[in-house]
């Protein structure tokens, strides 16, 4: 087909000419590199006792799961792991997705459709906006942690439905959505409030429940990962049974899609009973995040206003980012370039583990100094 070849064309010269090509790569092995770039924040992937629970959980139920939940896909399991899950982040109930962006595409496009205006924040992930293009609902971007200017616009909509749609911890700048004062809000303004709180879970919260559903505040419906914190894949969404119920009906990722596999949920169970009790990890992550941050700050590096264990390096360019990242690597920091058009400005994107004790902090300081 010349047409597509064409279309393959004008793609490989774009990336050429912009040297923005990606390349899968492997990470190299914790004993080369010190892992700066993963969302594994607890190392809860390398951990023996979810280990096991993942080689237990194949041995209780077998490999895959054969078919969707409403199928033959459905193993005690996942209801057991969703009580779990509903009971640490304080929410009614829970419903076990795939993954993160099965979770927030399938129950978008389960709950909106052309009646609503979906006001999302600028910097919101790309399953957040997708859910939002496929359900056919007015997306509305308001300003990055913006509330007057998400006041203006809805003050200015005239659709009767509205939801707000935030992370609580953005994933690239790693800075706090005002989670108390969106609630407020929310109410005041008759719309939902939908929560991602993907990268909080595990890591912030007294009980390490992340913030949308715990004592900091309230959504409609919040979204917790296993695939960051929790060191598996899979992906909750928590609200009211009711809720819950009309998206086993309506959330079309969930309703035709093979069930993930009951061994996942078994080590999920683990993996949430665990972090529970990581308040050392938890305290140690914040220490080490703060003095980063301040280091950075020190030799003259914006790190945007990130407040949290994600911490964005800015650089000059994209080249320049580039070149750092490659250095800090052959320096034994294993750290990523994020370049345009996944962020607007090219950075080293940061991520404190609880592996990263403040010795190896001070030595990637030394190493960024040396460059
Ligand atoms: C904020 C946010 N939401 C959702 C997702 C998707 O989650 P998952 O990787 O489990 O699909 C991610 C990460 O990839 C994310 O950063």
């Amino acid at each position: 087909m010349q047409f597509f070849e064409q279309q393959l064309d004008d793609f490989f010269s774009l990336i050429a000419r912009t040297a923005r090509e990606r390349r899968l790569i492997a990470p190299p092995a914790p004993s080369d590199a010190f892992d700066m770039s993963s969302n594994d924040y607890l190392r809860l992937s390398r951990h023996p006792q979810i280990h096991a629970a993942l080689k237990q959980g194949i041995d209780l139920f077998g490999a895959g799961s054969t078919a969707s939940r409403l199928v033959a896909g459905h193993r005690d399991i996942f209801s057991e792991l969703e009580e779990v899950y509903a009971n640490w982040v304080g929410s009614d109930d829970a419903l076990f997705f795939a993954n993160g962006y099965a979770a927030n595409v399938g129950t978008l496009t389960a709950i909106l459709d052309g009646a609503y205006a979906a006001f999302t924040d600028r910097l919101c992930h790309a399953s957040l906006l997708d859910g939002v293009r496929l359900s056919g609902a007015r997306k509305v971007y308001f300003r990055h942690n913006d509330l007057s200017h998400l006041e203006e616009l809805l003050s200015k909509a005239t659709e009767k439905k509205r939801i707000i749609i935030v992370e609580s911890l953005y994933s690239m700048d790693g800075d706090f959505a005002p989670l108390p004062a969106l609630f407020d809000f929310a109410q005041r303004h008759g719309a939902l409030l939908y929560v991602d709180d993907a990268h909080a879970l595990g890591v912030w919260g007294e009980d390490g429940q992340g913030l949308a559903a715990g004592h900091w505040g309230r959504a409609d419906f919040s979204v917790g990962t296993c695939g960051k914190a929790l060191g598996l894949e899979g992906a909750f969404v928590a609200t009211s049974s009711r809720v819950k119920k009309y998206l086993i009906h309506n959330a079309r990722t969930f309703v035709f899609s093979t069930a993930p596999l009951p061994a996942i949920a078994f080590a999920a169970v683990a993996a949430i009973r665990l972090a529970r009790t990581l308040a050392g990890e938890r305290q140690r992550i914040a220490e080490v995040a703060t003095f980063l941050r301040a280091q950075l700050k020190r030799l003259g590096y914006s790190t945007l206003a990130s407040s949290s264990q994600i911490i964005p390096l800015l650089c000059a360019s994209e080249r320049d980012a580039l070149e750092k990242a490659r250095r800090l690597v052959e320096a034994g920091f294993y750290v990523k370039a994020i370049r345009p058009p996944t962020v607007k400005e090219s950075r080293i994107r940061i991520s404190v583990n609880s592996g990263i004790t403040l010795d190896t902090a001070r030595r990637f300081i030394t190493a960024l100094e040396r460059l």
